[in-house]
């Protein structure tokens, strides 16, 4: 046998016993409660479970899920709310089992709790940091109030893909806003302290990359470049795990063949290794078990595997509690692995308080008042009112006189079912407030009269798969000519007709990929008769994503883009409509032309054969057909009021590689109402040793500008703005001439420079 030398032997142990010694968590309780756990306790902690039906008929849960608490078996369950059933799931698990250990409770709480706010894209459009961190705060209040302790949420999937229904649940296309929108919703659900009985604990997810699925189709594969991935798909969840984010939900996409829930690179090489991630790894929902469809092997093999790559928590599934036991005794896993995730598992319950007060979140008296408070419904509309883009003002038509003649018309202009929009499912559809009932509370003097149009689809199996979680698109049982009849009557007689149309709430959201992404046929034709009435038309469009509006756009209308604006939907429309607020959103995802052009989005390349002039040339990388241009720009929307800006100065001409730079500039309100901008820098670094885009958002500030005032406005970017991951991924700035374009979208012109050394 040949001798290992000492020196080898001595560098073994010390790797080995520091390995363990960072695998000891700093917390005494849970090092002393692994002591004294089985390994079928600690396996049965690294299980979420979800009774599902069984919660809204009245028992707590399930039979099943019952006698698995009690077993020791679960580690979490969510689908379970109200602080008495929690209590019920609680007590079980705290009184009936061998060690007492009690349930993380979990939700999809994504865009409010009860309180709906907009959907995510929507809020994303407000550009408003501290109010969606608001938005997120109160999310958490209602939320622990009803028993829940832990979020699945933020969201954070960048996506350039409108044809994917999820691109509502995120920020849209860009890293830099992205990752500024997961810093705010992150601090606001967790805030600077997860034992308080009103924050909770937030995951970040999909990680990763789920929202670049080949051909915008859910759960689809996923291939992209290193670079690009460290560039514009990763920033936001690793801005999520800087903010303090204590756990991350693994996508259903592949990523370089390997499924993201059994991916050693990503949940251990590159979350725990290179991004120092302290918290807990779920799965998404049976994402574990998909691994078997992904082409995988078996329950038993596709566990282990990911296991064996970090994740810690399996999501409805049951392979790990099934099959983890078996593969330690055949060695296909160790003991080290199950104790590490269990070990996380806890230190998230110690986190939280859970093991000094199983029950700090079954406060009976809590929900009366923390859920649905005049406080909160006021936040959510404000929010709603800010996530508002007016795409187009015809003639001044916006805003409307209160006392005006309405033709409000449109499948969705009554539509309470269609106003949460998707993925609220802890929101109820019976407190949101349709936009008629808006408009009559803002505008009580104003004569309405209301026909509902046209049918959100004339499709009976379309609407059938829309209507899932409840009736969204209704079929009127009058002929699509009779209902166009009825609202080009109601139009002849009103001053200005106010068209609500576009999107049911499900027809984006999971599992809700469009190949044409147009508003459907039946309200097309709507619009156009309303066009050609001469009367003003003012289209409320409703959507998730963007959209192809292309038509719309070229006729005399005004648009005013309000995705779906939660429980204060009528309200917060109303208040835009009439005046009461000035819009200020702009877009986050560019609107394509058509679905030929996705992906389309402000930070592409020059190409090697760039598109230089106005008129079409051979052999430039374009189209036959349409421009290279979105038909809406990343970051446009208009104001009641019109803004210019003027006098670029940058506060250096050359910077050293540790100097921020300051660039200002000065806005001014050259219209007739006081409004918010949304001020916004895009960086072009002209020469770098890999392709770089052609301008890219680095920085903006929301500002209010009274009529007739003029603001200078600073933006700073750091030494991190001017930096970016290089071919060998390191994150460096190379010295030479960045171009800075400052203005009120993507297409900013004017334009300054500095100089890196
Ligand atoms: C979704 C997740 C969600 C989970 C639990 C999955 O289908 O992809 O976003 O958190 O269900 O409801």
């Amino acid at each position: 046998m040949k001798r290992i030398p000492f020196i080898l032997l001595a560098l073994t142990m010390f790797v080995c016993l520091s390995a363990k010694a960072q695998a000891q968590s700093s917390i005494p309780q849970v090092e002393a409660l692994l002591e004294k756990m089985t390994i079928e306790e600690k396996i049965g902690q690294l299980n979420l479970l979800t009774p599902g039906g069984g919660v809204a008929t009245g028992s707590v849960v399930s039979e099943n899920v019952e006698a698995k608490i009690k077993a020791g078996n679960v580690g979490g369950l969510f689908g379970v709310a109200g602080p008495d059933k929690v209590r019920m799931a609680q007590k079980i698990a705290v009184e009936q089992t061998r060690l007492g250990i009690p349930l993380l409770i979990g939700s999809d709480v994504i865009h409010g709790y009860k309180t709906t706010f907009p959907l995510p894209l929507g809020l994303a459009a407000t550009w408003d940091m501290e109010l969606i961190n608001r938005t997120a705060q109160v999310a958490a209040k209602e939320a622990t109030a009803d028993g829940i302790n832990w979020n699945f949420s933020p969201m954070v999937d960048i996506s350039r893909d409108p044809r994917w229904g999820r691109i509502s649940e995120g920020a849209g296309e860009d890293p830099f806003l992205g990752s500024a929108i997961a810093r705010a919703m992150v601090t606001g659900y967790q805030q600077d302290d997860l034992t308080r009985p009103n924050t909770m604990i937030a995951t970040v997810k999909h990680f990763a990359l789920y929202g670049a699925a080949e051909g915008g189709r859910d759960y689809n594969s996923v291939d992209m470049g290193r670079v690009k991935m460290f560039n514009d798909y990763l920033p936001p969840y690793k801005a999520a795990i800087d903010a303090g984010v204590a756990s991350v939900m693994s996508s259903f996409n592949d990523i370089d063949g390997v499924p993201a829930t059994g991916n050693k690179w990503l949940l251990t090489d590159l979350l725990r290794d290179k991004w120092g991630f302290k918290g807990f790894v779920v799965s998404d929902y049976t994402s574990l078990n998909e691994m078997i469809a992904h082409g995988l092997g078996n329950l038993q093999a596709v566990s282990a595997q990911a296991l064996n790559a970090g994740l810690d928590m399996d999501m409805v599934g049951e392979g790990f509690l099934t099959t983890l036991k078996k593969s330690l005794d055949e060695g296909k896993v160790t003991e080290d692995e199950i104790t590490q995730a269990c070990r996380r598992i806890l230190e998230a319950k110690y986190k939280l308080g859970l093991f000094e007060d199983p029950y700090r979140y079954n406060d009976e008296t809590r929900p009366e008042k923390d859920i649905l408070s005049k406080d909160n419904r006021a936040l959510a509309r404000e929010a709603a009112r800010k996530s508002f883009v007016l795409l187009k003002n015809e003639n001044n038509t916006l805003p409307l006189k209160k006392d005006a003649k309405i033709a409000l018309v449109g499948p969705l202009a009554d539509s309470q079912n269609n106003m949460l929009g998707t993925w609220s499912p802890t929101g109820d559809t019976k407190y949101a407030v349709p936009i008629l009932e808006g408009f009559k509370n803002v505008a009580a003097g104003a004569k309405i009269t209301y026909a509902k149009g046209a049918n959100i689809s004339n499709d009976k199996a379309f609407a059938e798969k829309i209507n899932v979680f409840g009736p969204r698109i209704e079929i009127d049982e009058r002929t699509p000519e009779t209902m166009l009849k009825e609202a080009l009557e109601a139009a002849k007689k009103a001053d200005v007709v106010v068209a609500v149309a576009g999107e049911a709430t499900e027809m984006t959201g999971e599992a809700s990929s469009m190949t044409s992404i147009s508003i459907p046929e039946s309200q097309k034709m709507l619009i156009r008769a309303l066009a050609k009435t001469g009367k003003p038309v003012v289209l409320v469009l409703m959507s998730g994503r963007p959209l192809t509006i292309e038509e719309e756009m070229g006729l005399p209308v005004s648009i005013l883009q309000v995705w779906h604006p939660g429980v204060e939907a009528g309200n917060a429309i109303a208040d835009v409509v009439f005046g009461n607020y000035n819009p200020s959103g702009k877009i986050t995802a560019s609107w394509p032309r058509n679905v030929g052009q996705i992906p389309v989005y402000h930070s592409m390349k020059n190409t090697g054969r760039p598109e230089l002039k106005k008129e079409w040339e051979k052999f430039k990388s374009s189209y036959l057909d349409v421009d290279n241009s979105p038909l809406i720009p990343f970051g446009f929307g208009l104001s009641y009021t019109t803004f210019e800006y003027s006098d670029i100065k940058v506060d250096h001409s050359e910077i050293t590689q540790d100097q921020p730079v300051n660039i200002s500039v000065t806005v001014k309100n050259t219209g007739n109402y006081d409004g918010e901008e949304v001020v916004q820098l895009y960086l072009h670094d002209v020469v770098r040793s890999i392709t770089p885009p052609k301008r890219t958002l680095k920085g903006f500030q929301k500002v209010m500008i009274n009529k007739g005032e003029r603001k200078t406005i600073t933006l700073t970017l750091t030494p991190d703005d001017l930096k970016f991951y290089n071919g060998n991924l390191d994150f460096i700035a190379e010295p030479g001439v960045f171009e800075v374009y400052v203005g009120g979208n993507s297409d900013a012109q004017l334009k300054t420079q500095f100089t890196l050394k």
